[in-house]
């Protein structure tokens, strides 16, 4: 018969887990709200706030209802906010001309929470056309030699340019170029210096997927997007693509760079943070947000526990600064 007796277990790796004492003094990773960037909505047209059926707890703001939850995230330890526009159907065009105009829903709604809370927040703004084009696409459409309609990689960098200095003039403390263009991080780094905002740093969506967990996120801005972006943004089954993206961004000026999707990008993640001489983010995105929640509603999983395991495997892959619309709920439960 087997007795423990016989057999050498010097080792003894329970011995590290048995109370809630030693387990907390031997955790390698632990989650803090200054971890946390908080994505908010701002839309233009309504006059109230609006809850978005598909990410319960997640809401278009009002000027209000925006400062409002800023400042409440503050009081939680949350230092950081990504401001999406969301502007009226009848301002969107081709160009997406809203989104450089000084009087555009994101440029207000950047000088609001700037005039509101100067440095004590720092502003992110999200620097991509999707949300003010007509045809949803992240960038200017053209034809290509052959006629095949395409998404102009150089004219759109050019608008990005005019939006990100757009952004920096508002009062944005960083810009986040998010449309995967080829070369848009050199070409913002340059514009932004070129027009006195070297203090202004740039958080580089490096490794964007093609991601079907971003369909919340699409009924949030109301998106006009047909068809898809995988001409610009990657193909899910690769990962070296991502290094690359990543190294490119870096050279070119990033101050930070990005994985989106988070959870099921783990291996992303920990691969660029392996060697990133710059902080890692991650996003966990409006797929993500909606599938916890629709679970936790439905009593299929314990919601909170289950959010927290989240956060901290997304950290312990190697994020330095998570994007979560749990940002508050979280820092909160961390506060105890
Ligand atoms: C594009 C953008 C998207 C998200 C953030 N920035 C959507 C897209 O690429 O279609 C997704 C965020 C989320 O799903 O939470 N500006």
């Amino acid at each position: 018969m087997w007795r423990m007796a016989d057999y050498d277990l010097t080792r003894r790796p329970r011995r590290l887990r048995q109370n809630p004492a030693i387990r907390e003094f031997v955790a390698e990773t632990r989650l803090h709200p200054a971890d946390f960037i908080l994505p908010l909505f701002f839309a233009d047209g309504i006059d109230a706030p609006r809850e978005i059926p598909s990410m319960p707890g997640v809401y278009q703001h009002t000027p209000e209802s925006l400062v409002a939850v800023c400042r409440e995230a503050l009081e939680a330890g949350v230092k950081c906010v990504d401001l999406f526009g969301v502007p009226r159907e009848e301002d969107k065009d081709a160009t997406g001309s809203v989104a450089v105009a000084e009087d555009g829903v994101l440029n207000r709604g950047i000088a609001l929470l700037r005039k509101e809370f100067g440095n004590e927040l720092i502003i992110m703004a999200d620097t991509c056309l999707d949300e003010f084009t007509d045809h949803g696409h992240c960038g200017v459409l053209a034809a290509d030699a052959h006629g095949n309609e395409i998404v102009d990689n150089d004219a759109t960098v050019a608008i990005y340019c005019d939006m990100a200095v757009a952004q920096a003039r508002a009062g944005a403390h960083i810009v986040s170029p998010s449309g995967m263009m080829d070369g848009q991080i050199g070409a913002i780094r340059e514009a932004l210096d070129r027009n006195g905002f070297t203090e202004v740093a740039i958080m580089a969506y490096s490794a964007k997927y093609a991601s079907k967990f971003f369909g919340p996120f699409r009924d949030a801005v109301g998106s006009s997007l047909k068809g898809d972006r995988r001409t610009y943004q990657q193909d899910p089954a690769n990962v070296r693509e991502s290094l690359l993206e990543a190294e490119l961004d870096i050279a070119e000026g990033a101050d930070f760079v990005m994985v989106k999707p988070a959870l099921p990008y783990l291996d992303v993640l920990a691969k660029i943070a392996e060697t990133s001489p710059v902080p890692v983010a991650a996003y966990q995105v409006s797929g993500e947000y909606a599938m916890l929640n629709a679970a936790g509603q439905n009593g299929w999983i314990d919601y909170e526990e289950t959010m927290m395991e989240s956060l901290v495997s997304i950290k312990r892959a190697g994020a330095d600064q998570i994007f979560t619309y749990y940002a508050i709920e979280a820092a909160k439960r961390l506060n105890g």
